[in-house]
Order: structure tokens, then C-alpha cells, then sequence
């Protein structure tokens, strides 16, 4: 048997394990509470709870309690050891009242238990876990366009929930999933959003959404409770750009429904002072403006000026969706590519903290846009490639990436899960003896010519593509 295949072989029987082992529910306790997601915080510290609860009535204090995975007893949830975080509640308009909480203090690198008010003071849900990760060197994972309900809602449902599973474990320890927008197809649908939340696996780690163009709605709001949203900011009725820091690591997520480039510039501006210390700069937002396709008039005019806001803030990296067609480009400043990977030199003695295949990161922004993460819809790319691609992928199977951030790099991993082959993987660094955007340029084997097998899925077909919108 082949390394590969072993490989393979390995993934599929830790998945079949995987999902023989008891679900991440530790006790039941009252069933009425759904649409259960985390968002980071505004550090590492917090995290923002939102539930719903299903029953008519009021919740007198909605809450979180949260205590350490390691004061569970078989008695259940230790009441006794636990902090609870009482927060706000809206009704929603079909007798569902929407619930949001900020839990702090937390700690790194430690397992904690939660449960969500349920109802009436001294009802509770099922209990929870999860765990806070080591800030310093940690994972995240990138996915885009779950869009559920644009095939099918439980055939998307079903996509959605193999693809979380197969990522998370490829990265068990991932600190949150980044998603790159348009969770629902519809946005207005609660059904939908019903089968979005639904998914074990989003009870257990933070997730980081954006507003996509389907999910530009009031109801997205009612679901999400963002860090440092800024309703000045790219607001639309979904909500505005919001930020967090996580280690070493600022991520900026903009609402790009919102062409207010003078209010995303500010936010950006704001948001890159107060944490000048930060690593990496990181932007998140739907509409990608390096995609596969020949650029529309619309795409050019974002590309053009928040372009000049990433170049100007020194953003690291940009992470999209909406073309459900995966892309990597080379670094790109102002609307030019800068050192093309093909111009950069070998060099034979790489300091020894640069991983083998690694770029150091010139002046230049590194944009990626994720494929569906779902499988719920797939484009074809344009039949011309563009200078700026470095890589590009329609495979017509659910894709994610594995993000993994220490100090000085940041790799991308992009899979395909049915095989789960690796389909796109670069390292760039900022060597801690450089700048953050130093001027020594370098490169040896990027780590896709080492993964060549993934080009036999790059599609060159027919042009056009028509944007979902
Ligand atoms: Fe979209």
C-alpha cells in the first residue's frame, strides 16, 4: 500500500470511528433550544453565545452557564462551580425568541462545559463542550458558500455536516471555523437556517461568518452576536463590519453588501491601530475581487477600492467565497502581481524557521476565495487564466481549508472531501528577524508543485459565470 492510499485509508477509518463515538451532547436535560453558535469574542478571552428557544413565554435571564469539563460528575452539570452570563433576548416573529450572552475569563487551552437557558429561570439545555485552544500556534478552518436550501436543504444539510466532520478531523483542535459568507440560500428563511445550525459539530467551536448577498436579511442578525460590530460601518440590515483578535492575529470581517469604501476604509483604519502589534492582518468578506472569472464592471470598481484600502493598511491576507470556485492568487499590490512565484530565486539555506516550500511574504496581499463548503452549488471557472492566479479549482465536490498561524507563517491546506487529496497548499512567513512585510524575497518549491496531482481537477471550461446572487 502507497503512503497516499494508506493515508486515505487511515482518514476513513478515524472517520468511521469518529462517528461510532457518542455525540459531544453530555446530558439532556431540556430539548427546547436550537440554532446554538459561538463567536469568538473580542479576544481570546470571550465568546459570544446565540440560541433560540421554541417554547412561547418569556426567558427572564437568558444566560450561559459555563463551568470546567473537569468538574462534571455523574451528578451532571456543576451548578455549584459555575459562572453564568445573563445577556439580552429579541422575539422573533413565529413565537421564537432569539438569545445572545458574552462569556469572559476564559482561559487558554482548557475544556469547559456550557448550557443555554431554555425557557423559564431554572430550565436548562443539553450541556455542551468546548475547548480554547493555544493562541500562540493554532488552526483554523475556512469554508465558503455553505448556502443551504440552494439544491436541496437536506441534501445541502447533508453536505454541510460530512464536510465539518472530515475538516474537524483534519484539524480536531481548530480554534473557529471561518466562514466566507451566504450560510443560507434564502434569507429569510428560518428553515433554513434551522438546517445550517444543526450540525453537531457547530455546539463545540467558534464560528466567524460574514454576511453574504443571500443572507443580507435582519434575520441574519438575530442569529449572530459579533465582537466590536460597528453599525456605522458597512451596516446593511444584516449588521456591520465587526473585528476580534486571537493571539497574534487581527481578522477584520466587512459586510460587502455595504460599498461604502470611506466607512470600510475607517474601520479598517480603527481597527488596524488599536492592535498595531497584531502578527497577521487578516480580512474577511463575501465578495471576492480577485475571482476566477473575467471580471465584471461591479468587480473591478471593489477591486479597485478596497483594493487600495488592503494595500494601504498592509493587510496580509483576504479571505472570500461567493464564486463557489476556489482561487489562490500571487500577492497582489495595487492591482499588480508582485514577485510572481515563478520569479522567486532559490535559496539554498533558508533561515530554519522557514518551513521547506515557504514564501517569505513580500509587500502584497495574498487573496484566497473558498469553494462551497456544502456542495450545494458549483461553477464552472472562465476559460481564460489570469496573472494574478496562482491557483484555481472546481473540482464539483465540497472543498475546505486548514488554516495554520504560528508568529512567523501562515499555511493553507485546501481539500476535496471526497477523497480528502490535498488540492492547494502554500506557506508564506514573516521571519522574526524581518519586518512584517519584509523586502528579502524568497522562494524555494511552493508546496503545489509538490502536490501536482490537485492541477488534474483545475477546470478550464466555458465562460460565463454567472454570479449568484
Ligand atoms: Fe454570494
Amino acid at each position: 500500500m502507497t503512503l497516499c492510499r494508506l493515508g486515505v485509508f487511515v482518514f476513513f477509518a478515524a472517520l468511521a470511528i469518529a462517528l461510532l463515538l457518542p455525540a459531544t451532547v453530555l446530558a439532556t436535560e431540556t430539548p427546547d433550544v436550537s440554532n446554538i453558535v459561538f463567536t469568538p469574542g473580542r479576544t481570546e478571552n470571550e465568546l459570544n453565545f446565540t440560541w433560540q428557544t421554541t417554547r412561547r413565554g418569556t426567558v427572564s435571564e437568558p444566560g450561559v452557564q459555563v463551568a470546567l469539563r473537569s468538574d462534571m460528575t455523574d451528578a451532571g452539570f456543576p451548578e455549584d462551580k459555575s459562572l453564568t452570563f445573563t445577556g439580552k433576548s429579541a422575539a422573533l416573529v413565529d413565537g421564537r425568541t432569539s438569545h445572545k450572552a458574552t462569556v469572559s475569563g476564559l482561559a487558554p487551552s482548557t475544556a469547559y462545559i456550557y448550557r443555554l437557558g431554555a425557557g423559564q429561570t431554572g430550565e436548562w439545555s443539553d450541556i455542551y463542550e468546548f475547548f480554547t485552544g493555544n493562541v500562540e500556534a493554532y488552526s483554523a478552518l475556512l469554508i465558503g458558500d455553505v448556502q443551504i436550501g440552494a439544491k436541496d436543504i437536506n441534501d445541502d444539510v447533508a453536505g454541510w455536516r460530512d464536510t465539518l466532520e472530515k475538516a474537524l478531523l483534519i484539524a480536531p483542535n481548530a480554534a473557529f471555523i471561518l466562514s466566507a459568507g451566504d450560510q443560507v440560500q434564502t434569507s429569510s428563511s428560518q428553515d433554513e437556517y434551522d438546517g445550517f445550525f444543526s450540525p453537531a459539530p457547530m455546539k463545540n467551536l467558534p464560528f466567524v461568518p460574514t454576511i453574504g448577498n443571500h443572507d443580507n436579511n435582519e434575520l441574519y442578525s438575530y442569529h449572530f452576536n459579533v465582537p466590536n460590530e460597528n453599525f456605522k460601518s458597512g451596516a446593511t440590515a444584516a449588521g456591520g463590519n465587526y473585528y476580534f483578535t486571537y493571539g497574534n492575529s487581527l481578522f477584520m470581517v466587512i459586510n460587502s453588501n455595504s460599498l461604502n469604501y470611506w466607512q470600510h476604509a475607517a474601520f479598517i483604519r480603527d481597527a488596524a491601530r488599536k492592535h498595531r502589534d497584531a502578527r497577521w492582518k487578516i480580512v474577511m468578506m463575501h465578495h471576492s475581487i480577485y475571482g476566477p472569472d473575467i471580471p465584471r464592471s461591479a468587480t473591478l470598481h471593489m477591486r479597485k477600492n478596497f483594493g487600495s484600502i488592503f494595500d494601504k493598511y498592509g493587510i496580509d491576507a483576504v479571505l472570500s467565497g461567493h464564486d463557489h470556485i476556489y482561487v489562490r492568487t500571487r500577492f497582489m499590490l495595487k492591482e499588480q502581481v508582485v514577485q510572481p512565484l515563478d520569479d522567486f530565486p532559490a535559496r539554498s539555506t533558508p533561515p530554519a524557521e522557514i518551513p521547506t516550500g515557504a514564501v517569505i511574504k513580500p509587500k502584497g496581499t495574498l487573496y484566497i476565495a473558498a469553494a462551497t463548503s456544502s456542495g450545494s452549488k458549483y461553477y464552472d471557472p472562465a476559460s481564460q487564466f489570469f496573472d494574478y492566479l496562482a491557483e484555481r479549482a472546481s473540482p464539483y465536490v465540497p472543498m475546505f481549508s486548514q488554516i495554520n498561524i504560528t508568529n512567523t507563517s501562515f499555511e493553507i491546506i485546501s481539500y476535496r472531501t471526497d477523497n480528502m487529496s490535498v488540492a492547494d497548499g502554500f506557506v508564506m512567513v514573516k521571519p522574526s528577524t524581518e519586518s512584517a512585510s519584509g523586502s528579502v524575497l524568497v522562494i524555494s518549491i511552493p508546496v503545489i508543485a509538490v502536490l501536482g496531482a490537485s492541477a488534474a481537477f483545475i477546470l478550464i471550461r466555458k465562460p460565463p459565470h454567472v454570479v449568484p446572487m
